[in-house]
């Protein structure tokens, strides 16, 4: 009986994409090569799994609207994470416990159980108290069609001392037994100012949850509430990441550390920030058949789009939302993170550039070329020892009144992102102090899209993600040397096209 109200409404939510996708397809802002759905709204990516030989992604999924509303599953494969095929939505709200306009099937993961691809999500709705959030389960044998259990939630109690902040799971296999790791916000809610925490719990069969504790949290310095936590091997540490409210500007975070399963205790020594740009939230990881952590995340963030204002300017156009390009992560020798682009980006490489060695003048602004300007990849390496300039500016998506603006300070050992809009509303700067700035060379990578930027420098342990909504026309892109010169060692520049 339940199964045939979510098989009805999954029918209904897809008849909505049919009708409406052809518009979005228009839309003047519609990116080349980064992830989006054919219409309506999407926010944090799920589910990622790579499944009987290809790469499933879920995703957050308003498919009436382009904004933010009762949640979905959509769904997508792919061979090379680059090329993706839309597949039917695979979770519609459809019961008690997850049929409310402001809430739905939130965020969760997936996993391989044998025979089944099964999904673990977070089933929110609304009592007169507010806010009731459990954690549920659905799975499917061909990995297109999903059920719900019948027995759900799997976990339908808070625990103790948890606020009803109490979402997102993400479930790993350690030894025998499964473990889930759930974000929630002790004592009082992500609002008033609780304690953002993870919590464990364990289970043999995926159904029956055993609660561990409470594995790290805030005590008041890493925000109210973690979303979206993230547990995971890499190197020789685990690795726990999670986006935090109410933490300032800093949107997503790893904490390296240990982790003890049987006390259900995540130690850390080290604290870093996945992307320091405006738009990077709710990451998720997996890994792959290459034996690769993969991180996927919804290239925008909350603070951008208030629902009492607007949902930001594609909503105009039937869509919203894109995801980053998937990012390797690798842990380094001093116990860092870098995050690369996936190599299979290179395949979307046409019109080479190169730029051999040359020295930029004081005061110099030089032009350079890169595809069309505005779907492009462009990796300059600057020799900062031989480099006598306070401050080195690269200018992308450069118009008559708009830009993005990349400056390497060699004087103040900073590397700064700025966004100016014709509006001049989005005027804002971001800045990240780096104390091995690197002294003899430095490469500054990055990727444009219709409408956004990724910069990763530093060797690959700093990005920036920032969306821009500008002009055609702003597709100039020049370099600049500010009080004495900057050698570049060399420049490469690509159009980037899916072909
Ligand atoms: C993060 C988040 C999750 C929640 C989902 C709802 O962006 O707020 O915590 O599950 O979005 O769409």
């Amino acid at each position: 009986m339940s199964d045939k109200t979510h098989q009805q409404n999954l029918v209904r939510a897809q008849n909505a994409v049919r009708e409406k996708e052809s518009i979005a397809q228009m839309g003047r802002y519609r990116q080349q090569y980064h992830f989006m759905a054919s219409t309506g709204w999407i926010n944090d990516p799920n589910g990622l799994i790579y499944w009987r030989g290809q790469y499933h992604l879920f995703y957050q999924y308003n498919p009436y609207e382009a904004v933010w509303g009762a949640m979905h599953w959509g769904h997508a494969v792919s061979n090379d994470l680059i090329h993706w095929e839309h597949l039917p939505i695979a979770l519609a709200p459809s019961e008690p416990y997850d049929d409310h306009p402001s809430g739905g099937c939130f965020s969760g993961s997936a996993v391989d159980d044998g025979d089944r691809l099964v999904l673990l999500y977070t089933a929110a709705t609304e009592s007169a108290q507010g806010s009731v959030q459990t954690q549920c389960l659905a799975s499917s044998s061909d990995g297109i069609t999903f059920e719900k259990y019948e027995n759900n939630p799997v976990i339908r109690e808070l625990p103790p001392d948890s606020s009803p902040d109490f979402r997102d799971p993400k479930v790993l296999r350690y030894k025998d037994f499964w473990y889930l790791i759930v974000g929630s916000s002790l004592g009082k809610g992500a609002r008033e100012g609780g304690d953002g925490c993870a919590q464990m719990y364990k289970s043999a069969d995926l159904k029956r949850w055993e609660y561990c504790g409470v594995i790290a949290k805030s005590n008041g310095t890493l925000g109210t509430m973690w979303e979206c936590p993230d547990l995971f091997w890499l190197g020789d540490k685990w690795v726990l990441m999670f986006s935090p409210m109410f933490y300032g500007e800093r949107k997503t975070i790893y904490l390296i550390g240990d982790m003890d399963f049987e006390n259900a205790l995540f130690s850390w020594e080290y604290e870093g920030e996945i992307d320091c740009g405006f738009d990077y939230y709710a990451p998720q990881s997996f890994l792959d058949d290459k034996g690769r952590r993969i991180l996927i995340a919804w290239a925008n963030s909350w603070d951008w789009m208030p629902w009492w204002k607007d949902f930001g300017r594609t909503a105009g156009e039937g869509w919203c939302g894109h995801f980053a390009v998937p990012r390797e992560m690798r842990l380094t020798e001093d116990k860092g993170l870098q995050f690369m682009p996936i190599s299979e980006l290179e395949s979307l490489r046409t019109g080479h550039e190169e730029y051999p060695a040359f020295i930029l003048e004081a005061e110099e602004r030089k032009e350079i070329y890169a595809g069309d300007g505005i779907h492009c990849e462009l990796v300059l390496t600057i020799d900062v020892a031989a480099s006598t300039a306070e401050q080195m500016f690269l200018d992308v998506r450069q118009g008559k009144d708009e830009r993005v603006r990349i400056t390497l300070s060699f004087k103040d050992r900073e590397v700064l992102f700025e966004r100016m809009d014709s509006n001049g509303q989005a005027d804002i700067l971001k800045r990240q102090v780096f104390p091995d700035f690197g002294s003899d060379s430095l490469t500054l990578h990055l990727y444009l899209d219709t409408c956004c930027v990724e910069l990763f420098a530093l060797d690959y342990k700093l990005s920036f993600s920032g969306n821009i909504y500008f002009s055609e026309k702003s597709n100039y892109l020049f370099l600049e040397s500010k009080c004495g010169n900057t050698k570049f060692n060399c420049i490469h520049t690509y159009g980037l096209t899916m072909g």
